[in-house]
Protein backbone atom coordinates (compact mmCIF):
# COMPACT_ATOMS: atom_id res chain seq x y z
CA UNK A 1 0.00 0.00 0.00
CA UNK A 2 1.76 3.71 -0.73
CA UNK A 3 1.51 5.85 2.17
CA UNK A 4 0.60 9.39 1.83
CA UNK A 5 2.62 12.53 2.53
CA UNK A 6 2.44 13.75 5.83
CA UNK A 7 1.35 17.55 6.33
CA UNK A 8 0.74 19.63 9.24
CA UNK A 9 -0.41 23.23 10.35
CA UNK A 10 -0.91 24.99 13.17
CA UNK A 11 -3.60 27.56 13.54
CA UNK A 12 -3.57 30.18 16.11
CA UNK A 13 -6.99 30.44 17.93
CA UNK A 14 -7.24 34.25 17.59
CA UNK A 15 -10.59 35.94 16.40
CA UNK A 16 -13.07 34.71 13.78
CA UNK A 17 -12.45 33.73 10.69
CA UNK A 18 -12.55 35.90 7.96
CA UNK A 19 -13.78 35.73 4.13
CA UNK A 20 -10.78 36.79 3.09
CA UNK A 21 -8.67 33.50 4.99
CA UNK A 22 -11.69 31.57 3.50
CA UNK A 23 -11.21 31.93 0.17
CA UNK A 24 -7.89 32.31 0.03
CA UNK A 25 -7.17 29.39 1.47
CA UNK A 26 -9.28 27.53 4.05
CA UNK A 27 -11.75 26.85 1.31
CA UNK A 28 -9.23 24.15 -0.09
CA UNK A 29 -8.10 22.61 2.38
CA UNK A 30 -10.94 19.92 2.66
CA UNK A 31 -9.21 18.58 -0.58
CA UNK A 32 -5.64 17.81 0.78
CA UNK A 33 -7.18 15.38 2.67
CA UNK A 34 -7.01 13.14 -0.62
CA UNK A 35 -3.43 13.32 -0.99
CA UNK A 36 -1.73 13.76 2.26
CA UNK A 37 -2.47 12.56 5.80
CA UNK A 38 -3.61 15.60 7.60
CA UNK A 39 -2.59 16.90 11.05
CA UNK A 40 -4.30 20.40 12.30
CA UNK A 41 -4.01 21.56 15.74
CA UNK A 42 -5.36 24.83 17.39
CA UNK A 43 -2.09 26.68 18.53
CA UNK A 44 -3.28 27.75 21.83
CA UNK A 45 0.41 27.22 23.65
CA UNK A 46 1.46 29.67 20.95
CA UNK A 47 -1.60 32.20 21.64
CA UNK A 48 0.04 32.84 25.19
CA UNK A 49 2.89 34.43 24.16
CA UNK A 50 0.40 37.27 24.16
CA UNK A 51 -1.65 38.41 26.63
CA UNK A 52 -5.18 36.86 26.37
CA UNK A 53 -8.27 36.66 28.26
CA UNK A 54 -8.54 33.46 29.18
CA UNK A 55 -12.75 33.25 28.78
CA UNK A 56 -12.13 34.33 25.29
CA UNK A 57 -8.98 32.42 24.35
CA UNK A 58 -11.43 29.08 25.53
CA UNK A 59 -14.34 30.23 23.34
CA UNK A 60 -12.46 31.13 20.89
CA UNK A 61 -10.68 27.68 20.62
CA UNK A 62 -13.92 26.05 20.23
CA UNK A 63 -15.80 28.50 18.21
CA UNK A 64 -12.54 28.00 15.18
CA UNK A 65 -12.42 24.05 15.78
CA UNK A 66 -16.24 24.56 15.02
CA UNK A 67 -15.53 26.56 11.96
CA UNK A 68 -12.71 25.01 10.12
CA UNK A 69 -14.72 21.82 10.61
CA UNK A 70 -17.91 24.02 8.77
CA UNK A 71 -15.54 25.03 6.02
CA UNK A 72 -15.14 20.88 5.37
CA UNK A 73 -12.24 19.88 7.27
CA UNK A 74 -13.91 16.79 8.38
CA UNK A 75 -12.63 14.57 11.62
CA UNK A 76 -12.72 11.62 9.97
CA UNK A 77 -10.50 12.57 7.47
CA UNK A 78 -7.69 15.20 9.21
CA UNK A 79 -6.57 14.70 12.65
CA UNK A 80 -7.78 17.88 14.49
CA UNK A 81 -6.74 18.91 17.82
CA UNK A 82 -5.90 21.13 20.45
CA UNK A 83 -2.33 21.27 20.90
CA UNK A 84 -2.33 21.71 24.86
CA UNK A 85 -3.83 18.42 25.03
CA UNK A 86 -1.03 16.65 23.50
CA UNK A 87 1.65 17.33 26.31
CA UNK A 88 4.63 16.32 23.88
CA UNK A 89 5.03 19.87 22.49
CA UNK A 90 5.78 21.17 25.52
CA UNK A 91 7.98 18.77 26.61
CA UNK A 92 10.21 18.72 22.93
CA UNK A 93 10.10 22.27 22.82
CA UNK A 94 11.61 22.76 25.76
CA UNK A 95 14.91 20.12 24.48
CA UNK A 96 14.68 22.30 20.99
CA UNK A 97 15.13 25.33 22.97
CA UNK A 98 18.28 23.82 23.75
CA UNK A 99 19.10 23.61 20.44
CA UNK A 100 18.21 26.77 19.11
CA UNK A 101 20.52 29.51 19.40
CA UNK A 102 19.97 33.05 20.68
CA UNK A 103 21.46 34.72 17.56
CA UNK A 104 19.22 32.46 15.48
CA UNK A 105 15.99 33.80 17.52
CA UNK A 106 17.21 36.68 17.38
CA UNK A 107 16.96 37.25 13.92
CA UNK A 108 13.23 35.63 13.60
CA UNK A 109 11.94 38.81 12.15
CA UNK A 110 8.47 37.93 13.35
CA UNK A 111 9.99 38.45 17.15
CA UNK A 112 11.54 41.80 16.24
CA UNK A 113 7.75 42.86 14.80
CA UNK A 114 5.77 41.81 17.40
CA UNK A 115 8.12 43.17 20.29
CA UNK A 116 8.15 46.32 18.73
CA UNK A 117 3.95 45.81 18.72
CA UNK A 118 4.39 44.48 22.60
CA UNK A 119 6.79 46.71 23.82
CA UNK A 120 5.13 46.04 27.79
CA UNK A 121 5.40 42.51 27.44
CA UNK A 122 8.46 41.07 25.70
CA UNK A 123 8.75 37.84 27.13
CA UNK A 124 10.44 34.87 26.88
CA UNK A 125 8.03 33.22 25.53
CA UNK A 126 7.58 35.26 22.44
CA UNK A 127 11.57 35.34 21.77
CA UNK A 128 11.50 31.34 21.78
CA UNK A 129 8.14 30.54 19.74
CA UNK A 130 10.27 29.51 17.20
CA UNK A 131 12.09 26.41 19.24
CA UNK A 132 8.55 25.47 20.49
CA UNK A 133 7.00 25.52 16.64
CA UNK A 134 10.35 23.30 15.61
CA UNK A 135 9.09 20.58 18.30
CA UNK A 136 5.36 20.94 16.72
CA UNK A 137 6.58 20.60 13.62
CA UNK A 138 8.80 17.57 14.18
CA UNK A 139 6.74 15.53 16.71
CA UNK A 140 5.34 14.37 13.56
CA UNK A 141 8.06 13.73 10.78
CA UNK A 142 5.74 15.49 8.65
CA UNK A 143 6.75 16.05 5.09
CA UNK A 144 5.26 19.25 4.25
CA UNK A 145 4.32 22.30 6.30
CA UNK A 146 1.96 24.62 4.56
CA UNK A 147 1.94 28.22 5.80
CA UNK A 148 1.93 31.48 5.03
CA UNK A 149 4.80 33.63 3.87
CA UNK A 150 5.25 35.38 7.44
CA UNK A 151 5.73 31.78 8.84
CA UNK A 152 8.14 30.89 6.28
CA UNK A 153 11.47 31.84 8.35
CA UNK A 154 10.09 29.50 11.30
CA UNK A 155 10.14 26.75 9.10
CA UNK A 156 13.56 27.15 7.67
CA UNK A 157 14.40 27.70 11.17
CA UNK A 158 12.97 24.43 11.78
CA UNK A 159 15.01 22.78 9.05
CA UNK A 160 18.01 24.14 10.74
CA UNK A 161 17.39 22.82 13.95
CA UNK A 162 16.22 18.87 12.33
CA UNK A 163 19.41 18.82 10.46
CA UNK A 164 21.47 19.98 13.42
CA UNK A 165 19.98 17.77 15.69
CA UNK A 166 20.13 14.84 13.40
CA UNK A 167 23.94 15.79 13.11
CA UNK A 168 24.42 15.14 16.55
CA UNK A 169 22.60 11.85 17.35
CA UNK A 170 22.22 10.00 13.95
CA UNK A 171 18.69 10.20 11.56
CA UNK A 172 16.04 11.36 14.34
CA UNK A 173 13.71 13.99 12.61
CA UNK A 174 12.67 13.72 9.26
CA UNK A 175 13.57 17.10 7.46
CA UNK A 176 10.32 19.08 6.42
CA UNK A 177 9.67 21.34 3.18
CA UNK A 178 7.86 24.23 3.61
CA UNK A 179 4.96 24.24 1.44
CA UNK A 180 3.61 27.38 0.41
CA UNK A 181 0.14 26.92 -1.08
CA UNK A 182 -1.18 28.68 -4.05
CA UNK A 183 -3.52 30.85 -3.11
CA UNK A 184 -6.63 31.59 -3.89
CA UNK A 185 -8.58 34.62 -3.94
CA UNK A 186 -6.53 37.77 -2.55
CA UNK A 187 -8.96 39.75 -1.14
CA UNK A 188 -8.48 42.87 0.68
CA UNK A 189 -10.25 45.10 3.32
CA UNK A 190 -13.34 46.73 2.13
CA UNK A 191 -12.65 49.94 3.98
CA UNK A 192 -9.19 50.24 2.86
CA UNK A 193 -8.76 48.05 0.07
CA UNK A 194 -4.99 49.07 -0.07
CA UNK A 195 -4.69 46.46 2.77
CA UNK A 196 -5.26 42.91 2.92
CA UNK A 197 -8.56 41.99 5.28
CA UNK A 198 -7.16 41.37 8.54
CA UNK A 199 -8.18 39.09 11.18
CA UNK A 200 -7.33 40.31 14.60
CA UNK A 201 -8.97 43.94 14.67
CA UNK A 202 -12.54 43.37 16.01
CA UNK A 203 -15.31 46.05 15.13
CA UNK A 204 -13.12 46.34 11.98
CA UNK A 205 -15.95 47.85 9.25
CA UNK A 206 -13.34 46.15 6.07
CA UNK A 207 -13.99 42.63 7.07
CA UNK A 208 -16.16 40.25 6.85
CA UNK A 209 -16.28 37.10 9.54
CA UNK A 210 -17.46 33.60 8.92
CA UNK A 211 -19.86 34.23 11.43
CA UNK A 212 -21.35 37.84 10.57
CA UNK A 213 -25.19 37.62 10.21
CA UNK A 214 -27.02 38.26 6.73
CA UNK A 215 -27.47 41.72 7.90
CA UNK A 216 -24.44 42.46 9.19
CA UNK A 217 -22.68 41.26 5.68
CA UNK A 218 -24.82 43.44 3.65
CA UNK A 219 -24.10 46.68 5.99
CA UNK A 220 -20.35 45.69 5.26
CA UNK A 221 -20.82 45.93 1.48
CA UNK A 222 -23.04 48.88 1.14
CA UNK A 223 -20.35 50.36 2.53
CA UNK A 224 -17.39 49.13 0.69
CA UNK A 225 -14.88 51.76 -0.45
CA UNK A 226 -15.13 51.93 -4.40
CA UNK A 227 -14.13 54.90 -6.18
CA UNK A 228 -16.09 57.98 -8.11
CA UNK A 229 -16.37 56.70 -11.70
CA UNK A 230 -19.28 54.49 -11.28
CA UNK A 231 -18.39 51.74 -13.65
CA UNK A 232 -17.78 48.16 -12.77
CA UNK A 233 -14.24 47.41 -14.47
CA UNK A 234 -11.00 45.44 -13.20
CA UNK A 235 -8.26 47.29 -12.72
CA UNK A 236 -6.09 46.56 -9.46
CA UNK A 237 -3.82 49.32 -10.14
CA UNK A 238 -5.91 52.38 -10.12
CA UNK A 239 -9.42 50.49 -9.49
CA UNK A 240 -8.55 48.49 -6.26
CA UNK A 241 -11.87 49.16 -4.28
CA UNK A 242 -13.93 47.89 -7.38
CA UNK A 243 -11.57 45.00 -8.40
CA UNK A 244 -11.55 43.97 -4.72
CA UNK A 245 -15.31 43.67 -5.30
CA UNK A 246 -15.27 41.87 -7.91
CA UNK A 247 -12.73 39.36 -6.74
CA UNK A 248 -15.07 38.45 -3.90
CA UNK A 249 -17.88 38.26 -6.44
CA UNK A 250 -15.79 35.68 -9.03
CA UNK A 251 -14.99 33.80 -6.11
CA UNK A 252 -18.22 33.22 -5.32
CA UNK A 253 -19.98 32.81 -8.42
CA UNK A 254 -17.58 31.39 -10.13
CA UNK A 255 -18.01 33.70 -12.99
CA UNK A 256 -15.50 35.36 -14.94
CA UNK A 257 -14.20 39.20 -14.42
CA UNK A 258 -15.74 39.93 -18.35
CA UNK A 259 -18.76 38.42 -17.40
CA UNK A 260 -19.10 39.98 -14.17
CA UNK A 261 -18.37 43.49 -16.25
CA UNK A 262 -20.63 42.90 -19.11
CA UNK A 263 -23.35 41.83 -16.03
CA UNK A 264 -23.13 45.25 -14.74
CA UNK A 265 -22.81 47.64 -17.50
CA UNK A 266 -24.41 50.76 -17.14
CA UNK A 267 -25.72 49.54 -13.88
CA UNK A 268 -24.37 51.60 -10.90
CA UNK A 269 -22.19 50.79 -7.83
CA UNK A 270 -25.36 50.17 -5.90
CA UNK A 271 -26.69 47.40 -7.39
CA UNK A 272 -23.06 45.63 -7.64
CA UNK A 273 -22.83 45.80 -4.03
CA UNK A 274 -25.76 44.54 -3.23
CA UNK A 275 -25.06 41.24 -5.79
CA UNK A 276 -21.66 40.98 -4.04
CA UNK A 277 -23.21 41.38 -0.73
CA UNK A 278 -25.97 38.41 -1.77
CA UNK A 279 -23.47 36.48 -3.20
CA UNK A 280 -21.45 36.47 0.31
CA UNK A 281 -24.30 35.95 2.35
CA UNK A 282 -25.22 32.87 0.03
CA UNK A 283 -21.74 31.36 0.48
CA UNK A 284 -21.05 32.37 4.10
CA UNK A 285 -25.01 30.83 5.07
CA UNK A 286 -23.93 27.07 5.08
CA UNK A 287 -20.77 27.52 7.09
CA UNK A 288 -22.25 29.59 9.88
CA UNK A 289 -25.51 27.39 10.11
CA UNK A 290 -23.23 24.28 10.28
CA UNK A 291 -20.72 25.81 13.08
CA UNK A 292 -23.44 27.15 15.00
CA UNK A 293 -24.79 24.10 14.93
CA UNK A 294 -21.33 22.23 15.89
CA UNK A 295 -21.20 24.70 18.76
CA UNK A 296 -24.94 23.63 20.44
CA UNK A 297 -23.12 19.81 19.75
CA UNK A 298 -20.76 19.84 22.87
CA UNK A 299 -20.33 16.15 23.07
CA UNK A 300 -19.52 15.37 19.32
CA UNK A 301 -16.75 18.93 19.49
CA UNK A 302 -15.21 16.89 22.78
CA UNK A 303 -15.31 13.25 20.76
CA UNK A 304 -13.47 15.36 18.04
CA UNK A 305 -10.76 16.80 20.24
CA UNK A 306 -10.33 13.82 22.15
CA UNK A 307 -10.18 11.61 19.02
CA UNK A 308 -7.65 13.95 17.43
CA UNK A 309 -5.33 14.31 20.26
CA UNK A 310 -5.63 10.80 20.89
CA UNK A 311 -4.14 9.76 17.82
CA UNK A 312 -1.83 12.92 17.39
CA UNK A 313 -0.37 11.80 20.92
CA UNK A 314 0.60 8.38 19.67
CA UNK A 315 2.72 9.63 17.13
CA UNK A 316 4.16 12.50 19.19
CA UNK A 317 5.26 10.06 21.83
CA UNK A 318 7.18 8.09 19.55
CA UNK A 319 9.18 10.70 18.47
CA UNK A 320 9.70 12.36 21.81
CA UNK A 321 10.82 9.05 23.47
CA UNK A 322 13.56 8.77 20.41
CA UNK A 323 14.67 12.47 21.70
CA UNK A 324 14.71 11.23 25.33
CA UNK A 325 16.90 8.33 24.51
CA UNK A 326 19.25 10.45 22.19
CA UNK A 327 20.31 12.63 24.24
CA UNK A 328 20.79 10.87 27.38
CA UNK A 329 17.46 10.92 29.31
CA UNK A 330 17.33 8.07 31.96
CA UNK A 331 14.19 5.88 30.60
CA UNK A 332 11.24 6.18 33.14
CA UNK A 333 10.91 2.86 35.35
CA UNK A 334 7.61 1.00 35.40
N1 LIG B 1 3.26 30.22 14.06
C1 LIG B 1 2.10 29.92 13.25
C2 LIG B 1 1.32 31.22 13.00
O1 LIG B 1 1.54 32.20 13.67
C3 LIG B 1 1.21 28.91 13.91
C4 LIG B 1 1.93 27.64 14.15
C5 LIG B 1 2.33 27.17 15.35
C6 LIG B 1 2.33 26.69 13.17
N2 LIG B 1 2.96 25.97 15.22
C7 LIG B 1 2.97 25.65 13.88
C8 LIG B 1 2.20 26.62 11.79
C9 LIG B 1 3.48 24.54 13.23
C10 LIG B 1 2.73 25.51 11.12
C11 LIG B 1 3.36 24.49 11.86
O2 LIG B 1 0.49 31.24 12.13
Amino acid sequence: METKKVMLSGIKPSGSLTLGSYLGAIRNWKDRAKEFDCYYFLADLHAITVRQNPADLRRCTMEQLAQYIACGLDPEKNTLFIQSHVHQHAELGWVLNCYAMFGELSRMTQFKDKSAKNADNINGGLFTYPALMAADILLYQPDLVPVGDDQRQHVELTRDIAIRFNHLYGDTFKVPEPYIPKVGARIRSLANPEAKMSKSENDDPGRVTLMDSPDTIMRLFKRAVTDCDACVRYDPENKKGVSNLMTIYAACSGKSFPEIEAEFEGRGYGDFKLAVGEAVVELLRPIREEASRLLMDRSYLETVCKNGAEKAEYIANKTLRKVYKKVGFVAKFN
